[in-house]
């Protein structure tokens, strides 16, 4: 029979800085109404000038390591989903391995954008499974505010900081991630991209003039392209597992609006009342969203064994993915 991998123990960190609509407004020409009714966020967090994407990421992990009990040394392999790196290189992850002492484990970063956290979960599930590692942990962690244009309208008002974690390891008798579907469209590259900075765009002072390393998106066509996507990955998924939408307790959506969640539920015939949103208070913290969600949920004691999970993620690349799992 395939060895499992199940979710152990969940953390999560967000900055204390609140920044809500109405500060927001006198930013750049928006307004409460624009945004809540074009996405239904009323405020997101912004970290510290000094606070990297792996300060947040290793304090998510800190929190999975004693809910789990687990030493850091005991870690034999940390993936960081990010979009927003401390550095290009080195990886993310090997920063946070230092930062708290992950001695043992070999660490890597996974870049799909906002889908990355579930593209990290389903790459430990293959180590897991195989029987090569015991014990991973999958970090998604971004600080947005570092690549946001906040002379942006189309896009400041969407974005927010954070971090979540998650530890995977074999439990006896669970089934752990059950299916997964992965997909991207490399077609889709300029919908939504960050121009600058990589080798084809370096940094100029004219680059920086255009600010063309900052985030850009076409917000519409991204739109309808998520809800799509996001659907036809979530039943795909929900078929490889030989579960019925109607059986899932409770729904993850990738949290960029309100109303591509409110899509995904329609389509999908499930009520609203088993998706998770956190949006409102968070805004769009890509990789972080999942595992945010996630630990939310667990800590509020909303998870049960043996309870069905959809994951559904969608994002830059532009790429999308879903797992299934038992809690
Ligand atoms: N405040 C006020 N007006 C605004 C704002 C704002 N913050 N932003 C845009 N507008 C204006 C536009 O300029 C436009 O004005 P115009 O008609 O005079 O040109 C008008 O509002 C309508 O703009 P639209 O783009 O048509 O608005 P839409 O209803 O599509 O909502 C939004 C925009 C919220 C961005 C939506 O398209 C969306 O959520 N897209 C998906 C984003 C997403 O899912 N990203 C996920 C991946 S992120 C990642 O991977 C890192």
């Amino acid at each position: 029979m395939r060895r499992s991998a199940s979710i152990v123990a969940t953390g999560a960190y967000l900055p204390s800085r609140v920044l809500d609509n109405a500060e927001l407004e006198k930013m750049v020409d928006t307004s409460d109404e624009w945004i809540m009714s074009r996405t239904g966020i009323r405020e997101r967090r912004i970290a510290d000038k000094d606070e990297l994407t792996s300060d947040m990421g290793a304090r998510a992990a800190e929190q999975a390591l004693q809910m789990g009990k687990i030493d850091p040394k005991s870690i034999d392999l940390i993936i960081v989903a990010t979009c927003t790196p401390d550095t290009i290189f080195p990886s993310t992850a090997c920063h946070i391995q230092h930062k708290i002492g992950a001695t043992r484990a070999a660490a890597f970063d996974v870049q799909a954008a906002c889908s990355g956290f579930l593209y990290a979960l389903v790459t430990a599930d293959q180590f897991i499974t195989s029987g090569t590692y015991q014990t991973i942990l999958v970090i998604g962690a971004e600080k947005l505010s570092s690549i946001v244009n906040w002379q942006d309208r189309n896009t400041c008002v969407l974005f927010g900081d954070g971090a979540g974690a998650v530890i995977l390891q074999h439990r006896e008798g669970g089934r752990g991630l059950i299916a997964h579907d992965l997909g991207a469209d490399g077609a889709q590259t300029e919908i939504l991209s960050i121009p600058a900075g990589g080798c084809r765009v370096p940094i100029t002072p004219e680059v920086l003039d255009q600010r063309l390393q900052f985030l850009q998106m076409s917000g519409k066509e991204v739109f309808k392209y998520a809800v799509n996507a996001m659907n036809r990955s979530a039943e795909s998924c929900l078929e490889k597992a030989g579960i019925k939408a109607k059986h899932l307790r409770w729904i993850i959506p990738h949290q960029a609006n309100f109303r591509i969640v409110d899509a995904v539920a329609q389509r999908l015939g499930i009520s609203l009342d088993h998706f998770v949103v956190n949006l409102d208070r968070y805004g769009n913290t890509s990789a972080a969203c999942m595992p945010i969600c996630l630990h939310e949920t667990n800590v509020a004691g909303k998870l049960q064994q043996g309870d069905l999970l959809l994951m559904v993620a969608f994002g830059g690349g532009l790429t999308w993915a879903s797992t299934v799992l038992e809690w």
